[in-house]
């Protein structure tokens, strides 16, 4: 039997990017070997077993034909006979496609360290649309390594096209595109995994909400979307920020804003705090754009919608969220953003009205709820005049 190391820690040594966990391949062995030798087999049809010690993954050698349509209807094939060759002809991308043996020599039949070289993503053959995961796969290496200077064949955006325009992404759970969405999210250039999807068709099938941006009569909502995705990478924001930063825009149009957001949300089953998040920025932006101009009253709804008594946290998302927005509007790095400090001192503001003398006085219950409404607005008021 022999072993190799495969995929993405091969690709990434050979970049010099650090390399986060390893997938080996095993050729030449069966399932009863590596149980006898104490791997944990992962499933019962899956050919695939944990090291005993590393835990790290160890897969048979294998070809794969899909049997039907969507996801989980595939075939395997793995048998000692399987070469390593075929193991990798069956992977999406060239540069995915390398094994490296014990003594660190490369196995590259499909010439990835020429596309590394060269700085291009393109599949190793039309066993690519077996998986039409693989759409969004690429697009979130093209938005990781767009700062080395990568970009997709031309080749690989024509098939991720056809895969598109097939229906075949609506075969997708919506467990697997988002965890590919919110990987893509967190990539160095977001913007880019939207662009190439749009670039393949793939947008309009997966989030037309985001794609209809682009359309006219809004020719610079699109774009804009583009630029707030990349502020939030560039301010290193966490996935809630920059999942709210894309839907920020939606719904221009006829159907409600918060209809359209509700509605892509609960097609990935998006967390809830990305949810939450998404809908409350959809809602309120405007208003955060305009806070020094909002009246005290506009300014404590806004701020009971967000409870920030409880969840502080959340509005400062939502301010950052906001910022982007802005930032993306100015198109200069070093502006600054005074609603922000303006928003976190009205918080401040509010919170800082104490219950317990209204609990003194004798009021409780609902009045109690509204006593404190009303002491919170004075302190508003007296903040905005100051
Ligand atoms: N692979 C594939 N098609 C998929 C998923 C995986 O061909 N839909 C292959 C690729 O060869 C890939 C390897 O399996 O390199 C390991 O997959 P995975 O761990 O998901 O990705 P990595 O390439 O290691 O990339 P990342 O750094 O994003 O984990």
């Amino acid at each position: 039997m022999q072993i190799y190391k495969v995929g993405g820690a091969v690709r990434d040594r050979l970049l010099g990017r650090p390399v986060t966990d390893i997938d080996w391949v095993v050729v030449g062995a069966t399932a009863e070997q590596m149980q006898s030798l104490g791997y944990r087999p992962v499933g019962a049809d899956f050919p695939v077993f944990l090291h005993p010690k590393s835990g790290e993954e160890y897969a048979l050698a294998r070809t794969e034909r899909k049997s039907g349509r969507g996801y989980g209807g595939f075939v395997f094939h793995a048998s000692p006979d399987v070469t390593l060759e075929q193991d990798l002809i069956r992977r999406d991308l060239t540069i995915n496609a390398m094994a490296e043996d014990e003594q660190g020599r490369l196995t590259d039949p499909y010439h990835g360290q020429d596309d590394l070289c060269a700085r291009i993503l393109r599949h190793v053959s039309p066993a690519f649309a077996e998986d039409p995961l693989r759409v969004l796969r690429v697009a979130r290496f093209a938005a990781r390594y767009a700062g080395l200077g990568f970009t997709v064949a031309t080749e690989t955006l024509d098939l991720m096209r056809q895969l598109s325009e097939s229906g075949e992404l609506q075969a997708l759970t919506p467990e697997r595109s988002w965890k590919e969405i919110a990987r893509a999210l967190m990539e160095d250039q977001p913007q880019v995994f939207v662009q190439v999807l749009r670039d393949c068709g793939a947008l309009k099938e997966l989030l037309p909400e985001v794609d209809a941006l682009f359309d006219v009569p809004q020719p610079d909502a699109g774009t804009h979307t583009l630029s707030v995705l990349e502020q939030a990478a560039r301010h290193q924001q966490p996935l809630s920020v920059r999942w709210a930063c894309l839907l920020h825009g939606l719904g221009k149009g006829q159907t409600p804003p918060q209809q359209l957001i509700k509605t892509v949300n609960e097609r990935f089953k998006v967390p809830r705090d990305c949810q939450e998040l998404a809908l409350l920025v959809g809602q309120y932006l405007t208003h955060a754009q305009r806070a020094l101009e909002l009246e005290a009253s506009t300014l404590l709804e806004l701020l009971q919608s967000f409870d920030v008594y409880r969840r502080p946290q959340r509005f400062e998302e939502f301010i950052a969220a906001c910022e982007m927005d802005a930032r993306a509007r100015q198109g200069q790095e070093e502006c600054s953003y005074p609603q922000g400090d303006y928003l976190r001192g009205a918080a401040e503001t509010a919170r800082a009205v104490a219950v317990q003398p209204l609990i003194e006085q004798g009021i409780k219950g609902k009045e109690l709820g509204e006593a404190l409404k009303a002491e919170r607005l004075k302190a508003l008021q007296t903040y905005k005049g100051s």
